[in-house]
């Protein structure tokens, strides 16, 4: 795999590049066969929308910019789906649509796959751990949990090469970011949330975004929160994790036993969630890809 000179990778750069994210076809198509139907409500939208991350951004991205910019901001993808309604909808899954019939995005590879596969893991497992906390917590853990990785996209987009270090998974985490920070001077997370403040994403779901690799108990006041996060991550990526496994994606090395007594949560109860979101996720995206 090429590895670059460090070169700061920011998002001046990419706008400059009219970098645009892949969206997964047949979600796409599943979105338009909607859209044509007279009787489909924002309910159906909502859930083509919230399973795939690209489209997802979008939808947020309008529903906070300038033309809505009266009301308050939204962290919730359905509440997103909401606030623009149908027609509204209509002319972001179009513009979408011209920009991949140009071939801005470089088309829909296995790492694309792979990373949609996971982001959706990692937005329900985020937002089943979200709902121990409260409900508004949940709304926000989903969205952040099917983003969290979105500067993964934005590497591979710029570097097509940059799959081959975590298309088999044998590099994640912090090791990944390290990787990172040598060949474009940025991690992922830092990258995702800058595009994500840049489309002005209230900042409960880009602060769990840019720091969804970092030692989660560093702010002991958002332990929970953070350990639940990053515990989803470990749950997304491995349904078999255990605690004797570690927490390989942290840097802060805490122990696991220690996360998941922050979590407040016993392992057989981790296990149990992770085969569940598991499974729901494998529902999903086989309706999402048929
Ligand atoms: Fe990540
Ligand atoms: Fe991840």
């Amino acid at each position: 795999m090429p590895m670059h000179a460090a070169r700061p990778l920011n998002l001046a750069e990419l706008k400059a590049r009219h970098v645009t994210l892949p969206v997964c076809p047949s979600v796409f198509l599943k979105l338009q066969e909607l859209m044509q139907q007279p009787k489909t409500t924002c309910g159906d939208l909502q859930k083509v929308i919230a399973l795939e991350p690209a489209l997802a951004a979008q939808v947020l991205k309008t529903a906070n910019s300038a033309m809505f910019g009266l009301k308050r901001s939204v962290c919730s993808i359905d509440e997103a789906v909401l606030r623009l309604g149908l027609n509204e909808i209509w002319v972001v899954a179009s513009a979408l649509n011209a920009k991949q019939a140009y071939g801005a995005a470089g088309g829909w590879s296995e790492f694309n796959q792979n990373q949609w596969a996971h982001s959706l893991k990692m937005g329900l497992l985020a937002k089943a751990l979200g709902e121990r906390l409260n409900q508004q917590t949940a709304d926000v853990f989903f969205t952040a949990g099917l983003l969290h990785d979105i500067g993964k996209q934005l590497f591979h987009v710029v570097d097509p090469a940059y799959a081959d270090r975590t298309l088999d998974g044998l590099v994640h985490g912090h090791y990944l970011c390290d990787q990172e920070r040598e060949a474009f001077g940025a991690t992922h997370p830092q990258l995702g949330a800058e595009l994500l403040r840049d489309w002005k994403v209230p900042a409960p779901v880009t602060r769990l975004v840019e720091s969804h690799h970092k030692d989660p108990i560093e702010d002991s006041g958002l332990a929970r929160s953070r350990c639940s996060f990053a515990l989803a991550n470990e749950l997304a990526h491995n349904p078999k994790w255990t605690p004797e496994k570690g927490m390989t994606a942290l840097p802060g090395k805490v122990p696991a036993e220690t996360v998941l007594e922050i979590v407040m949560i016993s392992r057989e109860e981790c296990l149990a969630l992770a085969a569940a979101m598991h499974a729901r996720a494998e529902q999903l995206l086989a309706s999402g890809s048929a």
